[in-house]
């Protein structure tokens, strides 16, 4: 079960041109390509004449023309044009989905028309603020969307998955957690304190590699699919704890799993430094570093989530490093629960005005 009335990151706006793409998102085809104006259209990939994949036909000024008997559809879904006779039947439509387009993103509404509200897309400002430098990029995971939550709301795994980048070992075993309710929904917040720099935070050369540092994670989950991540560490004893965090390494790291289906997820991922702003130099290393580390994740995931099917989903032990991504779960759950059940509630209204 998805949370439907959310706005879903579907693809980098970068990647979104002339062409016709095909993309499955909550288990739905969706159709999307850049109209004349700039503005990107998305409909459900399938034509309501004999279900043929409308991305495997062509694009008509801003229409699309399905590739077997020609029916022409324009960016509303509305069919406006059947090659074989005058008269366009009035249900040859297919269903459109409402779009905005920020932060290099396309977000695509996947609930009630009515519902979406541009005002709602989940603040990913850093990936275009100029202030920031960012770089990102999708990865595609045979993994769910929630063991993704899981596995970055609960950063005790970095010791130990990511030695080769982010991780030491100090960082499994001596951090100390702090899990609350935020105003978009958890918020874990992990401190370490005098602990030899990660590999990935030394090669930059703002923090020592002769003494400790103290580095920090602030998770904010947001449902039903984003973790944005505040990282960073500097030299020991410099008062990180009590906000001064200048001088070292900062970075934000921004998250957006989107659903393919129960098992596979689109993993659009983002990272953002305010030092070295201009260095491209610089944007290439932390590029290189975020991917390969979300890579070793990848590899653990993919793992975890074959030994669950196979072993028929069995019930999970939680550990006290599960607190943030256990709160998140049962966020999303009641959410989810809600909007099933507001749906019901609206069904059974309809059927009884009915009759
Ligand atoms: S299936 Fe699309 S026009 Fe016939
Ligand atoms: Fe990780």
């Amino acid at each position: 079960m998805y949370m439907y009335n959310s706005w879903y990151v579907a693809a980098w706006s970068r990647d979104i041109d002339r062409s016709l793409s095909a993309h499955t998102l909550l288990g739905q085809s969706i159709l999307l390509y850049r109209k004349s104006n700039g503005e990107v259209a998305a409909l459900e990939n399938r034509c309501a004449h004999r279900h043929v994949p409308l991305s495997a036909g062509f694009i008509s000024g801003d229409d699309v023309e399905c590739a077997y008997h020609g029916l022409r559809y324009n960016s509303d879904g509305i069919c406006t044009r059947v090659p074989s006779q005058e008269r366009v039947p009035g249900k040859a439509r297919v269903r459109a989905y409402p779009i905005v387009e920020r932060y290099g993103w396309v977000w695509i509404w996947m609930g009630a028309v009515e519902e979406a509200d541009a005002s709602k897309v989940p603040d990913f400002s850093r990936l275009s603020d100029k202030g920031f430098a960012s770089t990102g990029g999708t990865k595609l995971v045979r993994a769910n969307y929630e063991l993704i939550t899981d596995n970055l709301m609960d950063l005790s795994h970095v010791g130990f998955v990511h030695r080769e980048t982010i991780g030491t070992t100090e960082m499994g075993e001596k951090g100390v957690i702090k899990v609350d309710r935020s105003e978009q929904g958890v918020r874990v917040t992990r401190w370490v304190i005098d602990v030899p720099a990660p590999p990935t935070h030394a090669k930059t050369g703002l923090v020592p590699t002769d003494k400790g540092v103290d580095r920090w994670q602030i998770i904010d989950f947001e449902p039903p699919c984003y973790v944005n991540i505040y990282v960073g560490s500097v030299e020991t004893g410099t008062g990180a704890p009590q906000g001064h965090r200048q001088g070292g390494v900062g970075l934000w790291i921004m998250n957006a799993m989107t659903p393919i289906d129960e098992h596979t997820t689109h993993y659009f991922w983002g990272v953002g430094r305010d030092f070295n702003v201009d260095s491209e130099q610089a944007t290439a290393f932390i590029h290189d570093e975020i991917s390969r580390t979300f890579d070793e994740d990848l590899a653990i995931l993919e793992l975890q989530q074959k030994a669950i099917v196979q072993f028929n989903h069995p019930a999970s032990v939680d550990i006290l490093a599960d607190a943030g991504g256990v709160q998140s779960r049962r966020l999303l759950r009641g959410l989810i629960e809600n909007e099933h059940a507001t749906e019901s509630d609206s069904r059974i209204q309809q059927a009884e005005l009915a009759n």
